[in-house]
């Protein structure tokens, strides 16, 4: 893979009277936007603020992230909180539209592909407000997932597209986007990882075995559907005692819930450790201690990767296949049978040996603050 090169940073670091507004909302979010918004400060004249949707909001969902990430507080939470995805949506629009109308900012960075993302990406391409999308041009071909939805229309009504990854440029192209807006800057989500994971052995929750399996599991298609995550659930714990491994498993709110309706499976001794959501170093010791880890998680399949950790994912299709090319990522599908099998076969000492991914390297955000900075100089 070619690394690009048409970043030259040696160019002009004269100040610049611009202001970037950056939205977040969901826990995804934030790791993305902590090196990007520490990257700009860098740059003199560069106004930036915050925006938080309140998509996410309770405090292990959201404030703690702002906390270890060492990210400025919001200067304005929107408080759309819960609700459908029409709803929800209709009211980042509603809440977010009189936040960029007067004045416009000269810029709106949106990252990954949630709810917040695309909300805020149609309020400004109507007000003709540019747009940045950070973790562009990733496909799972899936329209049943809302993050797919999210993806294209955010894609389609950005200005400028910071790609992680070359299969990233191929879609936005193959999609007719013009390739001077696509700008292949890495994984931000790697830069937070490099930076914090000397930090994060000490987070490393008390009370837990040496060797577990983590879990990571709130996608509707494995959680709302009951029969199969019972189902699931009695796997893991079979798969628990076939290895000797207790099972670590911290519960996003929409898991637990589901949970709560479940007569889940009787589990001898102490297989399942059931924990609330963890904040991002303590989540970040239990994926490099842990022996393997199961999720249907995007960012998961990516930090397992670079930590060398194995991952099962428990989905049909991923939006990040070079995790399962280059990385230690195996695409399970909706299949305990297959689950097993392939968890075996580690066992057996066929474990994947993880490849550098170029551009993930820590410096994803400098990249994108070098180019949104050139580009409007340039403009
Ligand atoms: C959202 C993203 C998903 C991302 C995930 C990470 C969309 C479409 N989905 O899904 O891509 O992987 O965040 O967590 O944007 N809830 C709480 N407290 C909170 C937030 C949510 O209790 O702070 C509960 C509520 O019952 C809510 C449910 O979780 O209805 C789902 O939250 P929501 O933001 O709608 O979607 P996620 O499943 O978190």
């Amino acid at each position: 893979m070619e690394i690009p090169t048409k970043y030259n940073f040696s160019l002009s670091r004269q100040p610049i009277a611009m202001h970037i507004l950056h939205v977040v909302g969901a826990r995804p979010n934030f790791m993305k936007a902590a090196p990007v918004l520490a990257a700009l400060a860098g740059y003199k004249g560069v106004r930036q603020t915050l925006i938080h949707t309140g998509q996410h909001y309770d405090a292990n969902m959201s404030d703690i992230f702002f906390e270890q990430l060492d990210m400025p507080a919001p200067d304005l939470d929107l408080g759309v909180g819960s609700g459908s995805h029409a709803r929800q949506t209709a009211e980042i629009i509603t809440r977010f539209e009189p936040v960029v109308t007067d004045p416009k900012p000269s810029l709106v960075l949106v990252y990954g592909d949630v709810n917040s993302t695309m909300a805020a990406a149609i309020v400004c391409s109507k007000l003709l407000i540019p747009v940045g999308h950070v973790e562009a041009g990733l496909r799972s071909g899936d329209r049943s997932m809302p993050e797919e939805i999210n993806r294209l229309i955010t894609d389609q009504l950005s200005d400028l597209l910071f790609t992680p990854s070359p299969d990233g440029d191929e879609n936005l192209l193959r999609e007719g986007i013009d390739p001077g807006k696509i700008h292949r800057v890495g994984n931000v989500m790697i830069d937070t990882l490099v930076r914090l994971l000397p930090r994060s052995a000490a987070h490393l929750p008390v009370g837990l075995p040496e060797r577990y399996m983590l879990v990571t599991l709130h996608r509707p298609s494995n959680v709302d559907d009951l029969p199969w995550l019972s189902s699931l659930l009695t796997g893991l714990a079979e798969l628990g005692r076939e290895l000797a491994m207790d099972v670590v498993f911290p519960l996003h709110p929409r898991t637990r819930q589901r949970l709560s309706g479940l007569d889940l499976p009787a589990f001898p001794g102490n297989d399942f450790h059931l924990l609330d959501p963890q904040p991002y170093l303590s989540f970040l010791a239990l994926q490099q201690a842990a022996a393997l880890v199961i999720t249907d998680s995007g960012g998961v399949q990516e930090e397992t990767s670079y930590l060398g950790v194995p991952c099962f994912t428990m989905r049909e299709n991923t939006e990040r296949p070079v995790t399962v090319a280059m990385g230690t990522n195996h695409l399970i599908g909706r299949d305990v049978g297959r689950l097993r099998t392939e968890v075996s076969r580690i066992g057996d000492g066929e474990k994947k040996l993880p490849l550098p991914i170029p551009l993930w390297d820590g410096h994803a955000a400098e990249r994108i603050a070098h180019v949104v900075t050139e580009w409007f100089r340039e403009k």
